[in-house]
């Protein structure tokens, strides 16, 4: 006996080289609780299948607690000999309740569907941890939209940008929204996948086939928590589309994080300075005195390659993979576990960031309106007079090249500027040549004006509440 899971059929045990490829233990022992509790359900199908004796049962449970007890204090430890977190946790179950009882509990069951198994479940609870934290960087944003939308002095305007050039006067509260919706959307296909992934569960499946031993999947797939079991005994083996769903929205969860992030880097440079960072929330220089560093923002913006590297590298191991289990399969754990080991630690530091970063609402007011962003309202008063928005746009677009030459703004035009440019430009266009005129005129639904922004975050906060 080589004491391995096979041995019948094998006149010598594996090469070292081979056990060093093979093992996963390094990396796969996280799953360890999954594979106890799998244990536990799958002792009572067969035990309700009349293969195990009550006396068998009570002692595989005992055993399997015992295992779990001892992983919770850190005491538990795979072997150097063990090749995966299945096999080691047999071997010391062998060595807590004997060989006799210990050597029934592997009928009917594969590490093909167990490690199916255990995996989803894994994934299902870290769903639910990073949707929790997802929903706290949500949070924050709505507070500080909240904050700038209460302003004794009126909401904080700044500069909208379109290829990163002012375009047109936006509420800062309806801007972080912005960034606010897609990250709820993430929560949202976070939740989907869980109810599609708690709905198959593959223990049962055995290798491939299924079982001949009349063990009920749907009785262990509800001990764990699942819905239903797998439809198709080969698919829950075989697939692995759970793992790269789950693997997308991380990596879309970290580049709408990284659009946040690198709008922060900008916004905390002296050119912008819209932003400051919280001392706590931010990093120093070993050598300039004066350096203020964004390094969450920064690590947001480079996990986020991280993230979709892991997306990618998955993909790529699933493409053209025949059915069933192939042993390549055991390359989709590392990928995942780093991209949720990554949103787990870095979204309560983005987070904290987030809601201790203050801004400069002088300075964005300030800026709003230059740039010429109140052309586009200049056109729009000239179509509420009926001109053609064609002809408004030149009249506007004229305005802005009078302005250059004078080294103005929109508002300093004269009269005498305004009528000779178009006879249509009336004084009274300067009525709209204002950032608080320009936002409030924004009032159709989604729009920036201040009522709507208003209704905007009790609506977000209606969906954070569903979540
Ligand atoms: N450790 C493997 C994995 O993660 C499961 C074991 C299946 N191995 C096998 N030879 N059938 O995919």
């Amino acid at each position: 006996n080589t004491g391995k899971l096979w041995g019948g059929r094998f006149e010598g045990g594996p090469s070292p080289e081979l056990e060093a490829l093979s093992r996963s233990t390094h990396f796969d022992w996280r799953l360890a609780l999954y594979d106890l509790a799998g244990s536990h359900a799958h002792a009572n199908a067969l035990h309700a299948a009349g293969l195990l004796t009550d006396e068998d049962l009570a002692e595989l449970h005992r055993g399997l607690t015992v295992l779990a007890q001892r992983y919770e204090t850190g005491e538990l430890v795979p072997d150097p000999s063990d090749e995966d977190v299945h096999g080691a946790l047999e071997r010391l179950l062998l060595e807590e309740v004997g060989p006799e009882v210990g050597g029934r509990l592997r009928a009917g069951r594969s590490r093909n569907d167990q490690v199916a198994t255990l995996f989803r479940s894994y994934l299902l609870d870290h769903a639910r941890t990073i949707g929790g934290l997802v929903l706290d960087l949500v949070e924050v944003l709505q507070q500080q939209a909240q904050e700038h939308l209460d302003r004794p002095d009126g909401p904080t305007t700044m500069p909208g940008r379109t290829h990163l050039q002012h375009a047109q006067p936006v509420l800062l509260s309806h801007h972080l929204l912005a960034h606010a919706w897609p990250l709820l959307r993430d929560v949202s296909r976070l939740q989907d996948w869980v109810t599609r992934t708690a709905g198959d569960s593959p223990y049962g499946s055995g290798a491939l086939a299924g079982s001949s031993l009349g063990l009920d999947p749907q009785a262990v797939a509800a001990e764990l928590g699942f819905t239903s079991s797998s439809a198709n005994s080969i698919d829950g083996t075989a697939s692995r589309d759970f793992v790269a769903e789950f693997a997308f929205v991380a990596a879309m969860v970290g580049v709408d994080v990284s659009r946040l992030a690198e709008e922060v880097i900008l916004w905390t440079t002296r050119e912008f300075d819209f932003a400051r960072l919280h001392d706590s929330w931010s990093t120093g220089s070993s050598i300039m005195p004066q350096k203020k560093n964004p390094d969450i923002a920064e690590l947001a913006r480079g996990k986020a390659g991280r993230l979709v590297g892991n997306l990618a590298g998955l993909l790529t191991t699933l493409k053209a993979l025949p059915l069933a289990y192939n042993r390549d399969l055991q390359e989709d754990k590392e990928p995942v576990f780093d991209s949720v080991d990554t949103l787990e630690v870095l979204l309560p530091a983005f987070t904290g960031m987030v809601a201790t970063l203050t801004f400069n609402a002088e300075r964005m007011a300030e800026l709003a309106p230059q740039g010429f962003s109140l052309a586009t309202d200049v056109a729009e008063w000239l179509v509420r007079e009926g001109v053609p928005f064609r002809v408004a746009h030149e009249v506007a677009g004229a305005c802005v090249r009078r302005c250059e030459e004078l080294g103005i703004e929109l508002h300093e035009l004269s009269d005498d500027d305004l009528a000779a440019i178009s006879p249509h430009l009336a004084p009274a266009v300067r009525d709209v040549l204002t950032v608080e005129g320009s936002v409030s005129a924004r009032s159709g639904r989604g729009g920036t004006a201040p009522v709507r922004v208003r209704e905007q975050l009790a609506e977000l906060g209606a969906e954070v509440a569903l979540r």
